[in-house]
């Protein structure tokens, strides 16, 4: 299967995914990642690791659908069959989803569906929580609120700060992203109403 990722920033996510596939744990292979800021460190990894990049720049378009079908064009071309969206920082058209329905999974540094957005972490400390940790999901027309795929508690500590705690959230993620992507590309995973069912 050909997967794309798309990313806006650092790419931690997309390196853990690279390193998966290059080690024959993901059984796929990542034909595209595409950026909608040319300044992210994202495409240097991926350059790195030899897997072709796409940058767009949303200011070049006229809305949100448009960008999105630029995207997808690309996306067509390399046959794709699964969008992984790695601190992609746009939200998706519905258009977008539709054309990718169930094929598009997330990854959300909260255990949804609490704090959801853009703050997960900070909003979850700023709560007092005592545990946190990601989650990736599916896709759906709503924020951050497709079926569960896979979830990792993860402590909070009394001496935490965003940084600390975002740190071992991101261990985390880059364990479960690879592991919910496998399952994906291998055909395991089957969404039954709000659950996602694993087939061993
Ligand atoms: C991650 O914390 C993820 O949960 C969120 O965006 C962040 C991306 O980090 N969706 P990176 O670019 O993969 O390092």
């Amino acid at each position: 299967m050909n997967i794309a990722v798309l990313c806006s920033g650092n790419g931690s996510n997309l390196q853990a995914i690279i390193d998966k596939v290059l080690d024959g744990y993901i059984p796929a292979k990542i034909a595209l990642v595409v950026s909608d800021n040319k300044s992210a460190f994202a495409l240097e990894r991926a350059k790195k690791a030899g897997v072709e990049t796409l940058v767009l720049d949303p200011g070049d378009f006229d809305g949100r659908e448009a960008f999105d079908r630029e995207v997808i064009k690309n996306l067509r071309k390399k046959k794709i069959g699964l969008v992984v969206l790695a601190g992609y920082m746009r939200l998706l058209s519905g258009h977008f989803i539709k054309e990718y329905k169930d094929k598009i999974v997330n990854i959300h540094p909260a255990l949804l569906p609490s704090f959801k957005g853009t703050h997960g972490i900070r909003d979850a400390l700023e709560h007092g929580v005592k545990v946190t940790g990601p989650t990736v999901h599916f896709v759906d027309e709503k924020l951050d609120n497709g079926a569960i795929i896979l979830q990792k508690a993860v402590e909070v500590k009394d001496a935490d700060t965003e940084e600390s705690l975002l740190g071992r959230v991101h261990k985390e993620e880059h364990k479960i992203y690879p592991e919910a992507i496998k399952l994906f590309v291998e055909g395991r995973l089957k969404i039954v109403g709000r659950k996602v069912k694993v087939k061993s």
